[in-house]
């Protein structure tokens, strides 16, 4: 069970992770070389972006995987945690767990900017927000895996499902249960995941009384 005693493991298990959520329940097939010709540097476009915006904002790599995984547990990897309250309807951004801690939207901004301006109108958010969550593993020192691509935009936003992201709070049982709904059924991927979540957060909110699965991934050395 102690999958997750490197950063490198843990983050294998999310590339498995992602592969299993963006494949979950969805036709698509998706493939590492899907905008090879048709925006050949999107690749260079993320990384150099995130880059720049790493020099004012060291959180930023966290801040980036974090809303991937929070993009795909809900509805799967549609980009729909990008969805703005414009029409009058809530959106996941105002779910409890993302309100207020979700962060990295401007950058996401201007990411899709960037690659507008070379290529408009190819590469899908869902797309950038797992190019972006690779990319800063990868720039945080934790291994390169080739993001399965071709994810088309969802067009609505659930903000019942936000709310029901995993919490901190929550028992083995209930997050057994919330893993293997999306697809995630092996509990080495739970605890492996959890335990990232962890390392990267900088072991926040460790004093609830409860003791909680989360808890116990926390308490891993
Ligand atoms: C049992 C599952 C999980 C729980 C209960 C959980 C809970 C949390 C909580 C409470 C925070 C602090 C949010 C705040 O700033 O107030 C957090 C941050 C974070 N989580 Fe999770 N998480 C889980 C799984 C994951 C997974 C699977 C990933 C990535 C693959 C992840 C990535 C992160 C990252 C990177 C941060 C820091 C974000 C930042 O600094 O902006 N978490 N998580
Ligand atoms: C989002 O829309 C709902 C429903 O109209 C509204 O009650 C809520 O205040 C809006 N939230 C924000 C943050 O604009
Ligand atoms: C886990 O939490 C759920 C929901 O709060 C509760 O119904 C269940 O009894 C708990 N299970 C254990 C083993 O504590």
């Amino acid at each position: 069970m102690m999958a997750s005693s490197t950063p490198y493991a843990a983050a294998g298990v999310l590339a498995v992770m992602v592969a299993a959520l963006c494949l979950h329940g969805a036709a698509a097939q998706l493939v590492e070389d899907y905008y090879d010709d048709t925006c050949p540097d999107a690749y260079d476009i993320v990384k150099q972006t995130l880059i720049e915006a790493h020099q004012s904002d060291t959180r930023i790599y966290a801040s980036l995987l974090r809303l991937h995984f929070h993009d795909c547990f809900v509805q799967g990897c549609d980009g729909s945690i990008l969805l703005d309250n414009m029409t009058g309807f809530q959106t996941e951004k105002e779910a409890v767990p993302n309100m207020g801690s979700a962060r990295g939207f401007p950058v996401v901004d201007a990411v899709k900017a960037a690659l507008e301006d070379a290529c408009p109108g190819v590469v899908s958010c869902a797309d950038i927000l797992a190019l972006a969550a690779e990319i800063s593993v990868e720039l945080s020192g934790g291994p390169k895996w080739g993001v399965l691509l071709g994810r088309l935009d969802g067009l609505t936003s659930s903000i019942a499902g936000a709310n029901n992201l995993p919490a901190p709070f929550e028992n083995l049982t209930v997050l057994e249960r919330k893993f293997s709904d999306v697809g995630l059924k092996d509990l080495v991927d739970l605890v492996a995941l959890s335990g990232y979540s962890a390392r990267t957060s900088l072991i926040p909110r460790r004093t609830g009384s409860t003791t909680s699965a989360a808890q116990i991934c926390l308490t891993r050395p």
